[in-house]
């Protein structure tokens, strides 16, 4: 798969737009919306249920990269050395998170992994703690390394969601 350099920025630079649109709605229409009944809030629209690999061919140290949530970014599946929080399968070391590194969209291109510590980020040298639900441990990142929710159905391990929001998405709903 090649990987691009950076995320594509159209989706932050529409995320600015809607901020200003829903800073204006939001002063506007705040004394009415106290009476408008809401609908339940909806999951993140960016969350749906894929199929990434067979949880017996994910070895320890090997990575499977697969395009979530959508055809644009890039993710990995990993097996780590030792249990993670949200991690599936014996021992709960099998993890996914997106590649898109959450300081300024950078690829994590270079996917090297000590002890469940994922970097340096090529960009700015951030750090992330894999077994943590990707906690940024060190650099310019002041984010979580975005993590994929994973299930495992019949030997078959899926991505279902995201524990955090993508760089350069706007949570839509
Ligand atoms: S983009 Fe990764 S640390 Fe800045």
């Amino acid at each position: 798969m090649k990987l691009p350099t950076r995320l594509p920025i159209a989706n932050a630079q529409r995320f600015q737009r809607r901020r200003g649109f829903l800073k204006a709605f939001a002063t506007a229409g705040a004394a009415a919306a106290v009476a408008i009944k809401t609908k339940p809030a909806r999951a993140n629209c960016l969350d749906h249920r894929v199929a990434i690999a067979e949880l017996a061919s994910v070895g320890e140290g090997a990575f499977v990269d697969f395009e979530y949530p959508t055809a644009s970014d890039v993710a990995f599946l990993t097996r780590l050395p030792r249990a993670a929080r949200g991690g599936v399968g014996p021992g709960q070391r099998v993890v996914a998170f997106l590649r898109a590194c959450p300081h300024m969209g950078c690829v994590i291109r270079d996917l090297k992994i000590e002890d469940a510590v994922l970097g340096p980020c090529g960009c700015h040298r951030s750090r992330f703690d894999l077994a943590r639900g990707g906690r940024q441990i060190v650099g310019r990142a002041s984010q979580d390394l975005v993590q994929v929710l994973l299930e495992i159905d019949d030997g078959v391990v899926y991505a279902t969601g995201l524990a955090g929001l993508p760089y350069g998405h706007a949570m839509e709903g």
